[in-house]
């Protein structure tokens, strides 16, 4: 087999975000686009000579061609197998679990996760390195490097290969080994929960809906939920991934979900709904009548993980994202266990994972995972929330207010500003930094400011230091107000405002969200004189 060394010149703006490269679709299909930042990527890794790699995606339009182009690439860079998903087809946390399985090199995720999908939507490329877990910081600046000097890449001159059959194939002297995306994972889970007390939940009635929104997750809640648990057919709902998601949005949120959360609140509702993103790492619960906000969930799984065989021994400790709500640390402090705040994005809980320091993880963008694999994982959140459910016998609402009456209850709402002009999110982002020194003892309508930084990570593992990782405000009487831009737009700035409100013990815990949060976000906007500079304080979307 023929290798090729084609020419090619840098392309700009090839830096990876919270969570690996993202574009529009059409950009990704540019000329070299993709084939400059997977060059860039094995040049990053010291080459690709040898080595074994995981390659599967989402199954969002551009995939297949994505994933030919990268085997064609492995191949021409040396490497000697890869292993993808029938169809072209991995979850991300499939994809994680086969690279620890296999002990693989690393692997390519095709994903722009919950964006939306098709040629005129987004595409993504995640690297993933041998740990299973997105790559981390200091390998995205290799990467990033590469693309700036890059002048050649790498691939063979070669057939496509027929990845609808499972079984294996060759390019050249590469093997290629196709594996069905599900059986692996389903083994994992298997292994992880009490399946014979869930399949006896189902047994005994319990009803559910799993919206899978046309997007990864279909083949692996419907193998795993009707196949495996007995859940009767017609649980899992847009069960068939498609390239465009059904032309829909899926990011499992009551916006997003809306008519599953629409069937969750009406008097047909089952006694449990869930749903799951794009690549099948995100998930939402909802209990009869009662919305879970991710934050909430984490709590209430450290809280109850136990009951699962795989946690059975307890947890080493909890981290969460800085914006999550602190309703997982006081767990962690009744557990008596670590408890650790990281940036937004997994790839910050690699290494406390990798390093046994902590055992469950979560962010309030509606990811929750374990050290089971290194990526957050829907599908095992809402098997975690069953096998609890199944043990406990308490409806999900029951089980969240007990909750609350144990550590009291952290009211939370994230509120989105889509594409906001680049330099208006600048300007409120710096003008803000600006104020923060001067913030604390000022009052804002009721409320006053305790504390005011903008939040920097010093990793315990390994030492390294990353900053500007966000605004965080702490009010006296438990309120909180978070500020960041999101870095996995595709199209000018998100603004991200993040609002809590701790109850306390012996609080009120059945007010409306909104209005519990109602002086915080009153202090919020006027602190970082929203109105003026973005010209609104209306979101466009509040979770
Ligand atoms: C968003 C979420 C973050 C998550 C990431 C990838 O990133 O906020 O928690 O890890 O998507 O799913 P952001 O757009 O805020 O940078
Ligand atoms: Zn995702």
């Amino acid at each position: 087999m023929k290798i090729e060394t084609i020419a090619t010149a840098p392309i700009e703006g090839q830096m990876p975000g919270t969570s690996g490269l993202r574009k529009k679709t059409r950009v990704f299909m540019e000329p070299h686009y993709l084939e400059n930042f997977i060059q860039a990527t094995f040049d990053a890794i010291g080459g690709g000579a040898g080595k074994t790699f995981v390659v599967g995606g989402d199954g969002r339009y551009f995939n297949k061609a994505a994933i030919q182009t990268i085997l064609k690439m492995a191949a021409g860079n040396g490497a000697s197998q890869v292993i993808v998903g029938q169809d072209g087809i991995l979850s991300t946390p499939a994809a994680s679990h086969l690279i620890r399985l296999n002990k693989t090199d690393g692997g390519f995720i095709l994903s722009a996760s919950h964006n939306p999908g098709g040629i005129d939507e987004d595409f993504g490329v995640k690297f993933n390195a041998e740990n299973g877990g997105p790559a981390p910081e200091g390998l995205t600046a290799k990467m990033f490097d590469a693309t700036k000097t890059i002048e050649q890449f790498k691939t063979v001159d070669a057939a496509d290969v027929d990845l609808s059959t499972v079984g294996n194939v060759q390019i050249g002297d590469m093997h290629v080994r196709v594996v069905d995306p599900v059986e692996s994972y389903q083994a994992l889970m298997e292994a992880l929960f009490d399946f014979d007390a869930i399949r006896g939940l189902f047994a005994g009635g319990f009803t559910m809906r799993f919206d899978a929104m046309h997007a990864v997750t279909g083949p692996y809640a419907t193998a795993i939920l009707e196949g495996a648990l007995g859940a009767p057919a017609g649980t899992v709902v847009n069960g068939v991934p498609l390239e465009d998601f059904g032309k829909g949005h899926p990011d499992p949120n009551p916006i997003w979900a809306k008519p599953l959360m629409d069937l969750m609140m009406s008097d047909a509702a089952p006694d449990m709904g869930a749903a799951s993103d794009g690549d099948g790492d995100r998930n939402m619960i909802v209990g009869r009548g009662a919305y879970v906000t991710p934050s909430d969930s984490l709590a209430v799984l450290a809280a109850n993980a136990h009951l699962a065989p795989a946690y059975r021994d307890g947890l080493a400790g909890i981290a969460r994202s800085m914006p999550t709500s602190a309703a997982s640390d006081r767990v962690a402090a009744k557990l008596g266990i670590g408890c650790y705040e990281t940036p937004t994005g997994w790839k910050f809980f690699g290494n406390l994972l990798d390093a046994g320091k902590v055992t469950i993880c979560g962010e309030e963008s509606a990811g929750t995972g374990s050290d089971h694999v290194r990526e957050k994982d829907g599908l095992w959140a809402v098997l975690l929330w069953l096998n609890i459910l199944a043990v406990r016998k308490q409806s999900v609402s029951d089980i969240v207010q007990e909750h609350w009456q144990t550590f009291g209850r952290d009211y939370y709402s994230r509120y989105d500003y889509e594409a906001v002009a680049t330099d208006q999110a600048n300007q409120l982002m710096s003008e803000l930094r600006a104020r923060l020194d001067g913030l604390a003892g000022q009052a804002f309508g009721d409320v006053t400011v305790a504390t005011a930084d903008e939040f920097s990570y010093l990793d315990p593992v390994d030492g390294s230091i990353s900053k500007n990782q966000g605004v965080r405000i702490a009010f006296a009487g438990g309120g909180r107000a978070v500020f960041r831009l999101s870095g996995t737009g595709t199209q000018g700035a998100t603004l991200r405002l993040y609002l809590e409100q701790y109850s306390g013990v012996d609080g009120a815990l059945d007010l409306d969200t909104q209005a519990a949060l109602a002086d915080v976000r009153g202090a919020a906007q006027e602190i970082c004189n929203m109105a003026a500079l973005i010209g609104r304080t209306e979101p466009d979307v509040i979770t």
